[in-house]
């Protein structure tokens, strides 16, 4: 499994990338986040996940944005992970979050942070049993959690 910068031949098949129907209000699509990692060069930093030649997933890690109020309180971590349908249940979201979290610590960070949609069938077992604990905060309806990279 390895990571790969989205160039002009792969592009396509980046946007074709698609988790199950039923899973489309869990995570944008992959060409929404492409022009949020277009707008916000400094801080997005979109990835395709390959298994050999097999495109399986596209990541998006975030680096040192502004949370609140507190100038101090700059966060890093995951800001998209879409597995695609196919692919899911073969390990590559535990490696997609081991890579940004890898590239965290070699920024200097020390946590990881995420946050989900809650709601039953969502990725929230995935990001426990992956270490990540809720830090009691909401954002945008969505669950905070966060992983100590020690
Ligand atoms: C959630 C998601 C990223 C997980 O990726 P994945 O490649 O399917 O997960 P992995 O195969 O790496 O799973 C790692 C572990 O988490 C478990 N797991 C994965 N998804 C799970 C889920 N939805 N509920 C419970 N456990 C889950 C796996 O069983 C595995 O456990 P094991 O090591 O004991 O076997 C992927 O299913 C996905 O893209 N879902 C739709 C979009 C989404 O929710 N993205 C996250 C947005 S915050």
């Amino acid at each position: 499994m390895r990571l790969e910068k989205v160039t002009p031949t792969n592009y396509a098949a980046a946007l074709a990338l698609s988790v199950h129907p039923d899973q489309g209000d869990l995570v944008a699509p992959v060409v929404k986040s492409l022009a949020e990692a277009y707008v916000y060069p400094d801080h997005a930093w979109p990835r395709l996940i390959y298994d050999g030649d097999r495109l399986v997933g596209f990541v998006m890690a975030f680096f040192d944005i502004k949370w609140n109020d507190d100038p101090a309180d700059l966060r890093s971590g995951l800001w998209r992970l879409n597995i695609a349908a196919d692919a899911q249940g073969h390990g590559y979201g535990r490696f997609a979050v081991g890579a940004v979290s890898e590239e965290i610590r070699a920024r200097g960070g020390t946590r990881t942070y995420v946050s989900w949609n809650p709601r039953t069938g969502g990725p929230e077992e995935f990001y426990l049993k992956l270490g990540f604990r809720t830090t009691g905060e909401q954002s945008g309806g969505q669950t905070v959690g966060v992983l100590d990279l020690g």
